[in-house]
């Protein structure tokens, strides 16, 4: 934007003047100089064009009616290309609806021949300053959207960063797999675009998928850490860790938090009504609960835990495929078996060092 003011009030304004009549160009042009701006002139639409396509002219001055290319038809075709030249029609039309048409068509001003010196003088004036104006104005409103996008980035960042560390407040108290959490986060990514969910959603599920066990915070020790079977009574006390990362994230004006709720609420229902804590099956769980339960199934029976040694992948699709429909959603085991590829890449990528889970 400086360097545009510094432009404007250094070099004199550009001004290239289209009349057919000689006598009215030349007329014009004493003016436009005796004001000190710098002038060329061209003798119909055509030549003007020619003209704009090579030099960035500040203003237009442009008569109506011309041969070959009259004014309004250049005016139509100019406007749709530069909206950072201003024109000023001169014309010996007094017709109040001519002016009004090239006032719609973009036009900042209307001169009448015959014309008064000033009158033109004040109207290249206006239309220079209008000119001024909008084009800061525009600069404003760009520099404007970058900074919303660039806080709004930061804001997703911050998010991101704050519920990733959650998450890892989660595993701590779990001795869950570090990694765990970012795996089944990028696998719910690739299976919600598999199931051609919106990519908003998809990203917000991606986020909030690794706080699905955000409850364990409030499950005591003994359960959560016992090295060996949990009795009916504890299993019970450890399912609550649903509820309780639902509790945990509920009710908050973030969406992300609100999706982690969703999921951390959902993600052990089944398909078939058996899950917890609701009971819920088929379609009446979430999506994004149906998606996360499959993601972090897999990587559970995939990766190795404290209390078995890691299964192979063909085994935990055969548990996938044999879950369809029971504890899974079909259509959804299916949307994953179709994108096993790219889950094995993440997979790869995302690879534990060390491995420690107890069971829930
Ligand atoms: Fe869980
Ligand atoms: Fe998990």
């Amino acid at each position: 934007m400086k360097d545009d003011d510094t432009d404007i009030q250094d070099m004199p304004p550009r001004i290239l003047i289209v009349d057919d009549e000689r006598h009215m160009r030349e007329l014009i042009s004493r003016v436009v100089k005796t004001e000190g701006y710098t002038c060329t002139m061209a003798s119909n639409g055509m030549e003007a064009r020619e003209l704009l396509a090579a030099i960035p002219f500040d203003l237009l001055i442009c008569d109506i009616t011309m041969p070959i290319m009259g004014g309004m038809e250049l005016l139509n075709e100019i406007k749709s290309v530069s909206s950072d030249l201003a024109v000023i029609m001169v014309t010996a039309v007094d017709d109040r609806q001519t002016a009004m048409k090239t006032l719609e068509l973009g036009a900042y001003g209307y001169v009448i021949k015959p014309f008064l010196r000033n009158e033109l003088v004040i109207n290249i004036a206006n239309a220079l300053r209008r000119r001024e104006l909008e084009i800061s104005q525009r600069h404003y409103q760009t520099e404007l959207e970058q900074q919303v996008a660039e806080r709004t980035h930061e804001l997703q960042l911050s998010q991101q960063e704050t519920i990733h560390r959650l998450a890892k407040a989660a595993e701590f108290r779990d001795n869950e797999t570090a990694r765990h959490t970012i795996r089944v986060g990028l696998y719910t990514q690739l299976l919600a675009r598999q199931a051609g969910e919106e990519e908003t959603t998809i990203r917000l599920i991606r986020d909030a998928a690794p706080l699905h066990d955000i409850g364990k915070i409030g499950i005591s020790d003994t359960i959560l850490l016992k090295p060996g079977k949990l009795t009916n009574a504890e299993f019970s006390t450890m399912q609550e860790h649903a509820e309780l990362g639902y509790r945990i994230l509920a009710d908050s004006t973030s969406p992300l938090l609100v999706m982690g709720a969703v999921i951390a609420l959902s993600h052990h229902e089944k398909f078939d009504g058996t899950g917890y804590p609701g009971g819920l099956s088929g379609e009446q769980i979430p999506k994004p609960g149906r998606i996360t339960a499959i993601c972090d199934v897999f990587d559970a029976i995939t990766s190795k835990r404290a209390y078995k040694e890691k299964s192979s992948v063909a085994k935990a699709l055969d548990y996938l495929r044999e879950q369809r429909g029971r504890h899974f959603d079909p259509l959804l085991v299916d949307h994953f078996l179709n994108c096993i590829d790219d889950i094995l890449v993440v997979k790869a990528e995302n690879t534990d060092t060390d491995e420690n889970h107890v069971a829930d």
